[in-house]
């Protein structure tokens, strides 16, 4: 008979084991090997740098100083010189409107169209008010209440009874024992018993624990940042005692083309370097061309405002735009000669704008005949964008 060390076949040994992360701890290391790693490890020297010059008063458990929070989400250079980047790229008053509000006894709603970067500044400001951008509940038509309050390890419910250390604790429940920000994605795709398990929360700063006859009390800093589809609505109105306990702040779509292609060029790059491409950065021209077509067919005006067009079903958002440039950037790397090419643009492009299939090609292909074809220098993309079609329709 043979004695192994190694485990049988299919039995990780344990030293391969993760050791997982307490819960509620704050995220470790660089995040240098993850897949994404989360804004406060993304940007830990921009947050020790602000730390460490921020001088201004902050309010109780914030990291920084509402001014030192501003400078970290629009970018800056500090007194040292160390340059913070852009996270967001929009309007100051905007954005110091929002770490205002997360000062005050009121919560942040964070409202907007679908890729508005809503769920972007709520991780970018959870993790500089914070340090910590992970303290997350999904909003879903099936997020129960325990998602925001308390659920319960039920071996040990039924071993020990209900007991402090039976207890799960939620996101929003370690917010208010730490003294920190919760996020709650998607808000009004909760349920209203749901969204209506906040409101305690929200007003009374408490959230009681029946079963153990007690409560846990926030501690100053817990505050919430919500986020909310306005194409949503009617989906699950929130109620106005909710809604009263909720500032409000409307993130608009990018207000012109340049702004657009600024924070389209600003986050293909962040991405670029992320997912290692050895493409070559996109021209700016590419990236105004794909935003340029976004823009018309979301407002159903071409750009000299002197042709109307049909807008198809998609959302057309920024972000789906930074996905076709990426997208785009990656065939190019891979099966192209590293540089942004009319053809590896249409594919992406294509696939933005045509969601809903009995009505959106119809949608698309009137676009390409009216506007692409005869605008100078959009014969490449014309050409690639109408291959495709004829590739599709087995032609
Ligand atoms: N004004 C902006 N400034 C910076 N990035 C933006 C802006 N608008 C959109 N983005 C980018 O687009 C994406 C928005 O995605 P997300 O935050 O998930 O949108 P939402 O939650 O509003 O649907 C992010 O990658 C973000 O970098
Ligand atoms: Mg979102």
């Amino acid at each position: 008979m043979t004695t192994s060390t190694q485990p049988p076949a299919g039995i990780a040994p344990e030293t391969t084991a993760v050791p997982a992360r307490p819960v509620g701890a704050a995220p470790q290391g660089s995040g240098d090997q993850l897949l994404r790693p989360h804004a406060e490890q993304a940007f830990a020297a921009e947050l020790a740098a602000l730390a460490a010059t921020d001088r201004r008063r902050r309010p109780p458990s914030w990291r920084l100083s509402p001014w030192a929070v501003v400078t970290y989400v629009l970018g800056g250079t500090l007194e040292d010189d160390t340059v913070i980047t852009p996270k967001y790229i929009g309007s100051r008053r905007l954005v110091e409107v929002a770490v205002a509000t997360l000062a005050t006894d009121r919560a942040l709603l964070l409202l907007g169209s679908p890729g508005t970067a809503k769920s972007w500044l709520s991780e970018h400001l959870a993790a500089a008010i914070s340090g910590d951008s992970t303290l997350v509940v999904q909003g879903t038509a099936g997020t129960s209440e325990d998602a925001v309050r308390y659920g319960w390890n039920y071996a040990r419910l039924i071993a020990e009874g209900p007991s402090k250390d039976a207890m799960v604790p939620s996101p929003v429940m370690r917010a208010m024992a730490g003294g920190s920000l919760a996020r709650v994605e998607e808000l009004t795709r909760m349920g209203a018993e749901v969204q209506d398990a906040l409101i305690t929360v929200l007003s009374e700063k408490t959230l009681p624990v029946a079963e153990l006859a007690s409560e846990v009390q926030a501690v100053a800093g817990f505050n919430i940042i919500a986020t909310a589809n306005d194409r949503d609505r009617g989906v699950n109105e929130m109620s106005s005692a909710l809604r009263r306990r909720f500032n409000t702040v409307v993130l608009p779509l990018p207000a012109t083309e340049d702004v657009e292609v600024e924070i389209v060029s600003r986050r293909v790059a962040q991405l670029g370097r992320a997912l290692d491409l050895p493409a070559e950065p996109p021209a700016g021209a590419e990236v105004r061309r794909v935003v340029r077509i976004f823009r018309e067919l979301r407002s159903g005006v071409t750009s000299d405002g002197r042709t109307t067009v049909r807008t198809p079903s998609s959302t057309l958002s920024t972000a789906e735009a930074i996905g076709v440039i990426t997208g785009g950037l990656t065939l190019a790397a891979h099966f192209g000669d590293g540089r942004l090419s009319a053809e590896d643009v249409a594919a992406g492009l294509v696939g933005a704008v045509v969601k809903d299939p009995s009505t959106d090609p119809v949608v698309w292909r009137e676009y390409l005949e009216g506007v692409v074809r005869d605008r100078d220098g959009w014969k490449d993309l014309y050409q690639a964008c109408w291959d495709l079609d004829t590739e599709a329709r087995g032609r």
